[in-house]
């Protein structure tokens, strides 16, 4: 079976189907193409089912779905049998290096020779999780956020084998389904966007720790200051505006020898002071709020956002370069 052009997927593979397989699920069966899908949990099939006709609505809400959730899926008894016709295969199976190396050459051995297999994983590296897999140049991380069905970032990130050709295929594929896809220069432990998280996320850890701000304030902090700006364009164009009609030269001149001057960005243990602080301060700003109500007032949040963003022109877009 040759590979299909990327944007004529019509049979993908989903390998583990909890929070990030079932997501993947409704976004491809979304696309129109048929789902086959694997887990080894007890009441698996079930538990997808419910869950697509919780995420169902909420596509169809953002415009990423019409009319009712079609008949396209397929839950199969084993991972052989979920890969043997994919085009696409996206593994979404528990964070734990050994159980992936297994998985992903199982699913190797499996697949069609042309299947693109692509692993959803946090911050496993690449070239270890395909160690035992017979034709690693097909394989490559494809790392979405949490939901993938709205969230539009995808890291990709091929093994020391992967083929730039699949790298390229992967790249219009995920663009093709609607994700904005980012390809990563090199190997590193957590990948790009979840290594900044964790910058950010230490220091207010930090500044829990030293008694500065409480969760609240932190939240305030970000979401109603930088965060709204970093959703727009990111911290590096944003810096770009900081300094007038100078740009980023004239922001580099005022503040370029002092960077992490203020941040801590050391590994921190959470004492149970802080623990306790986290665990009540956001209790305190949930303020009787499920986590269901909050996830759906987050997606209705960035839905609106995204399509106001998009109508606008994103500035970070890629644009075509202008005939000299
Ligand atoms: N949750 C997130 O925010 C998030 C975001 C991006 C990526 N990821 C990554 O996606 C993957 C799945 O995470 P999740 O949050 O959906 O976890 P989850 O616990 O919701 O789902 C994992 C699923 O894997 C299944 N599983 C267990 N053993 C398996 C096996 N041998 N083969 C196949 N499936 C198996 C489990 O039954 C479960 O349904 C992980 O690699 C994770 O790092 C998670």
């Amino acid at each position: 079976m040759a590979r299909p052009a990327p944007d004529k997927v019509l049979r993908a593979a989903v390998i583990g189907t909890g929070t990030i397989g079932s997501a993947w699920v409704a976004l491809f069966l979304a696309r129109g193409m048929t789902v086959t899908a694997w887990d080894p949990a007890p009441g698996a099939a079930a538990r997808l089912d419910a869950q697509l006709s919780k995420i169902w609505p909420k596509l169809t809400k953002l415009g990423l779905a019409k009319g009712r959730r079609p008949d396209r899926l397929i839950f199969t008894a084993t991972p052989e049998a979920a890969v043997a016709q994919a085009e696409l295969v996206q593994e979404n199976a528990l964070e734990n290096e050994a159980l992936k190396i297994d998985l992903l050459a199982r699913l190797d051995a499996a697949a069609p020779r042309d299947a693109v297999i692509a692993s959803s994983t946090s911050g496993l590296l690449p070239t270890r999780i395909a160690r035992r897999m017979k034709r690693p140049e097909r394989f490559l991380i494809a790392h979405p956020f949490n939901p993938p069905y709205l969230i539009p970032l995808v890291e990709l990130l091929g093994c020391a084998k992967t083929s730039p050709a699949v790298l390229a295929w992967a790249m219009k594929f995920y663009a093709a389904i609607g994700k904005t896809p980012l390809l990563l220069k090199k190997e590193v432990p957590g990948f790009l966007a979840n290594r900044i998280q964790d910058a950010v996320w230490a220091e207010c850890v930090h500044l829990i720790e030293a008694g500065v701000a409480t969760p609240e304030q932190i939240d305030i902090a970000i979401a109603q200051g930088p965060g709204l700006r970093w959703a727009v364009m990111g911290p590096c164009l944003t810096y770009h505006l900081t300094g007038g009609e100078g740009g980023m030269t004239a922001t580099l001149a005022h503040f370029g020898d002092s960077v992490g001057k203020w941040a801590t960005l050391k590994p921190t243990r959470l004492s149970a002071k802080t623990r306790k602080a986290l665990i009540d301060g956001t209790r305190r700003e949930a303020a009787g709020r499920s986590v269901r109500d909050l996830e759906a007032f987050r997606d209705s949040c960035v839905g609106s956002f995204i399509r106001t963003v998009t109508r606008e022109g994103r500035p970070a877009a890629p644009r075509k370069a202008k005939p000299a």
